[in-house]
Order: structure tokens, then C-alpha cells, then sequence
């Protein structure tokens, strides 16, 4: 019979006592479950049990729980000696080394040790637990469960279903996730699951952006948190993650899904790693580290010269509306020209949805020596992202530069590039989410929150496209991909059916 775990008398064994264990031991005593640990290094161990007492001794002060929960918490860990000690447990959980050879020849070990129900789980970010499970004589009891680092923190749990795993198993592993007061959500067991896979949006984008020498790690970095709002730019992550982890974890994925563009590694960070610069741990990856604390770059001083005067394509209304309310308070200043067509010398600016500066120019018939691009999918509050074609004049994009300035922003300019930068990095990331849904990796709801709460979003990828607006997610996909001929951005069929229906991409099948 598959073992209760609603209940908090149920007791739990971690194997592993190192960043992840200890974090999995800590909010299972919390919640009630008596917890044995154990590992390979009795210093290990015995450290995880100092560590834990210290976290909830620091919880009790602060007010999370009172003095006589904490220690009620800490006296219902055990340290035990080994596998043979796990005896009584009804789920065990791994969090041991992230080797496949090793997981299987501990996974194979245990099952001569537990009860025939008690449920296996393992912890791990990147290997299939399918291939983990085979070795088991009861390969239904093994699921994942694969959390999140800081683990009373990111209050995430993948709970991956392998293929010969028992549903009833994952669904008994829900209930201790939800007894934590972690949110889980049920993936397939495809490479790198649910939210590490969405999340490759967001970092190989950003690297196809530095590929091409569009713009540069700074560039794309203040971009993605003044305009797009995320906590952290995709360069500093990758400095934080450490490039020789994310660059292997990134060549294993692909390889996995049999060369899939969307998933490309970046031959620049192969050479980055080749030179040692991983990033924080190495004191210097793309950013430079001094006593931990980044160096952030300073911004190139905006230009003063202010354009006589300025006119801005209508070909897209809301684009318009944008940069016409921006620039309004200015029209004292400079003129803002309101024909048909720009007058000799003013300085044109266009807002494209997918095309680059060069296309939209041509497209408009405007001369590309005076045509700037700006970036209206979002706010231009903050900051503006400008593009220039290979013809705009350096005095044309200094004014440009100087005008969005005076109006109280900062300026990104940028070399010309389809689809800017933001546009770009979030039409992948939904793009992928929606792959991940339509392969029912996850449901769109899971993959929604899931990706939120795991890698520490304001928003979920799906809930960011129908803000943005599916339709036009879809125009900037198809006409990065036509501009391109990459077949990276080739879009997901279910993002093309939702808005061919009008439908939301939070939406399931309706049938399902
Ligand atoms: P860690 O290196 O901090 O700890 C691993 C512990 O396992 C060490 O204390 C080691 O002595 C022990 N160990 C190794 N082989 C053992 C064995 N055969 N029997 C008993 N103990 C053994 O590693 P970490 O970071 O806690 O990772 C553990 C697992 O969790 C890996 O599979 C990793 O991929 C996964 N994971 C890690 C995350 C992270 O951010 N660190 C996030 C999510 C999953």
C-alpha cells in the first residue's frame, strides 16, 4: 500500500546532507515529519544538524514560530549511520551527488533495505528519473522531486513522473509537498523538466542577442530589468550561476533534445569557460567581482544636441501613441512634425514589432540614413531601446539619443537587430513555455506558476504573453524567424492555434 504522507507522523529520509538535504530536512521537521539523516561524511551530517538548529532557532526569533515549535522541530531530526537506518521510513528522499552511475547504485542499494512501500524520491535538477529507476525491482515507487535552492525559501517541488512511475505515488508526494506548504506541480520526465527548460528562453536568447554583436551584456542586462522588470539581467545570472555550470548544463540539454535551435549553446561562452572567467566564483566573468560585491559599468553620458525636428511613423498606432506621449513635453524644444511624411531633415523614427530597423525603414520608404527604431512593446518610461540600420548617421543616432534623454529616460542604442532585445528574449520565453505546454510537460497553469515561483519571476511566461498580447508574441516570432531563417524561432503551433481562435495561453484544450 502506497504510505500516507498527509500525515506529519510519518517519518522521512533524506540521503544527502549537503546545500539541498539539509534544506529538504529542514522544512520536513518544520511541518511535523520525523526525519532521518544520513550521509557518505559524518561531518556532513553533523554540520546539516548545526546548520538546521541555527535556521530554526532564528525562525523562533523572529517570530515564524514560537521557541517551543523550534525545538520541538529540531528534536524530531535524527542523524543516522547509513542506509540499513532507513528501515522505517515511508518516503526517502536523495540528494546526493548528481551522478547517474552513483544515484543508481544507491537507489538499487536502498531498495534492500526499506519496506517494499516505502516511496523512493529523488532530488535530482538534470537526470531522468526513468534511467534513475530502472535499476529498482519496483521502479513504480521512484518519482522525483526535484527542489528548489534555497529550499525554505523557493517554495517550488517538480514532482516528475517517470515512466513506469505509480501516479499514486506522485500523488502521495503532492500531499507532503503540500504539508511543507510548497507549491508542486506534476512534470513529465523530459531533459531539464518544467522550469529549468522554459528558463532557457531567457538565457539562450540573450546569448544569440551577444552572438549576432548587437548590443552588449551590459546593453541586454539593463534592458531586461528596466524594461522587462526582471530582478536580475540574464548576464549577472549567468555570473552567478558560474559559467562552467550553466555552458555544460546548456551543451547536456541540447544534446539531449537532439539539437533543438531553441536550446543552442553559445560558442561564447564555450570561450569565456576556456579563459577561466566563470563569473562571482572566479572573480570575474562577464561582470568584475571585487570583494564579492560587482562592478557595474557606467552608462556612456547621453549626447545634448537636440534634433531640429522629429517625425514618427503612424504605421503602427500604439507604437505612436508611445513615443508621442513620451516626447510630448518636448515640442517646445523640438518639432514634432505630425505630416504624412517626415520634411527634409527630420530625424524618423519608427517603432517595429519583429523587423528590424533596415526592413521597417524600407517598408515605410523612409530614408535609413535618418531612421531610428524604438522599442514601444513595453514601458519607455524607464529607459528606451533605440536601433539604428547599418546607414543611420552617428549625428542622427546622438540626437535620437539626446531627444529620448531630454525626455526624462535613459537610451539603450543598439546595433540593428530583429526584434530589438526585450521583445526578443520575451517572445522566446513564451514561445518555449508554450512548447512545454503543448508537449504536456506540465499543465499551462503549472507551467505558469512554476516558472514564476522558480525562477523568481513577477510573472509567469504565459500570464507575460496574454499581457503582452498573444497576437503579437506571434508577429515578432514570425518575423524573427523570416528575417533570420533561423528555425529557433520557429512558433509553437499552440501559440499559433490560441490566437488564430482568440484564445488565452493560459487556456488548455477545452476537450481535456
Ligand atoms: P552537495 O554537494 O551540497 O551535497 C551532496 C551531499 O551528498 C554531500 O554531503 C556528499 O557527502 C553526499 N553524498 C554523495 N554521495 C553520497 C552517497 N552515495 N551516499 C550518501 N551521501 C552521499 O550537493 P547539493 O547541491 O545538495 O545537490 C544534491 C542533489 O540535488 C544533486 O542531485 C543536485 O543536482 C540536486 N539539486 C541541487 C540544487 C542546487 O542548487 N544545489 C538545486 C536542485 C537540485
Amino acid at each position: 500500500m502506497i504510505p500516507d504522507l498527509d500525515s506529519p507522523g510519518a517519518t522521512i529520509g533524506v540521503i544527502g546532507a549537503g546545500t539541498m538535504g539539509r534544506g529538504i530536512a529542514q522544512v520536513a521537521v518544520t511541518a511535523g515529519y520525523s526525519v532521518l539523516l544520513t550521509d557518505l561524511s559524518s561531518a556532513a551530517t553533523e554540520d546539516a544538524a548545526i546548520f538546521i538548529a541555527a535556521m530554526l532557532r532564528r525562525a523562533a526569533e523572529k517570530g515564524l514560530m514560537s521557541a517551543e515549535e523550534g525545538e520541538a522541530a529540531i528534536g524530531r531530526l535524527q542523524l543516522v549511520p547509513g542506509l540499513k537506518a532507513l528501515k522505517a521510513c515511508e518516503m526517502v528522499v536523495e540528494a546526493i551527488v548528481e551522478d547517474l552511475d552513483a544515484k543508481r547504485k544507491l537507489f538499487a542499494e536502498l531498495e534492500t533495505t526499506v519496506s517494499k512501500d516505502c516511496i523512493l524520491a529523488s532530488n535530482t535538477s538534470a537526470l531522468s528519473i526513468t534511467a534513475i529507476a530502472v535499476v529498482c525491482e519496483r521502479p513504480g515507487r521512484v518519482v522525483g522531486a526535484h527542489f528548489f535552492n534555497p529550499v525554505p525559501l523557493m517554495k517550488l517541488v517538480e514532482i516528475v513522473d517517470g515512466e513506469n512511475s505509480d501516479p499514486a505515488v506522485g500523488d502521495a508526494v503532492a500531499a507532503f509537498v503540500a504539508r511543507i506548504g510548497h507549491r508542486g506541480v506534476r512534470v513529465k520526465d523530459a531533459p531539464l523538466f518544467l522550469v529549468n527548460h522554459v528558463g532557457r528562453g531567457y538565457s539562450t536568447e540573450s546569448l544569440a542577442i551577444l552572438d549576432e554583436g548587437a548590443a552588449t551584456p551590459f546593453d541586454i542586462d539593463r534592458v531586461m530589468t528596466d524594461v522587462a522588470g526582471f530582478r536580475m539581467g540574464p548576464f549577472e545570472l549567468f555570473d552567478l550561476t558560474a559559467l562552467d555550470v550553466s555552458h555544460r548544463s546548456m551543451e547536456s540539454s541540447f544534446d539531449q533534445f537532439y539539437g533543438e535551435p531553441r536550446l543552442r549553446p553559445s560558442t561564447v561562452l564555450q570561450r569565456r569557460m576556456n579563459a577561466g572567467l566563470f563569473g562571482r566564483k572566479s572573480g570575474r566573468g562577464f561582470y568584475v567581482y571585487s570583494d564579492g560585491k560587482i562592478e557595474r559599468p557606467e552608462e556612456p553620458p547621453a549626447p545634448s544636441v537636440l534634433p531640429a525636428s522629429v517625425w514618427i511613423s503612424s504605421a503602427d498606432p500604439d507604437g505612436f501613441k508611445k513615443v508621442h506621449a513620451r516626447l510630448e513635453g518636448l515640442a517646445g524644444k523640438v518639432g514634432i512634425e505630425s505630416a504624412e511624411r517626415p520634411s527634409r531633415d527630420a530625424l524618423s523614427l519608427v517603432t517595429p514589432l519583429g523587423n528590424d530597423a533596415t526592413t521597417q525603414a524600407l517598408a515605410e520608404n523612409l530614408d535609413p540614413a535618418r531612421t531610428i527604431a524604438v522599442d514601444t512593446l513595453l514601458s519607455l518610461e524607464t529607459r528606451v531601446t533605440l536601433m539604428t540600420t547599418p546607414a543611420t548617421t552617428s549625428r542622427n543616432r546622438d540626437e535620437a539619443r539626446a531627444l529620448f534623454a531630454a525626455a526624462g529616460s535613459k537610451v539603450t542604442a543598439i546595433a540593428d537587430c530583429a526584434g530589438f532585445i526585450a521583445p526578443r528574449i520575451l517572445a522566446s520565453l513564451v514561445n518555449i513555455a508554450c512548447v512545454v505546454a503543448q508537449q504536456g510537460i506540465g499543465t499551462p497553469d503549472d507551467i505558469d506558476e512554476a516558472v514564476r515561483i522558480g525562477r523568481g519571476y513577477r510573472k509567469g511566461p504565459l500570464t507575460l504573453g496574454d499581457e503582452i498580447g498573444p497576437g503579437r508574441i506571434l508577429t515578432i516570432l514570425q518575423r524573427l524567424h523570416h528575417l533570420t531563417g533561423d528555425p529557433r524561432y520557429r512558433p509553437s503551433p499552440w501559440l499559433r492555434r490560441r490566437v488564430q481562435l482568440g484564445l488565452s495561453l493560459k487556456a488548455p484544450d477545452a476537450a481535456n
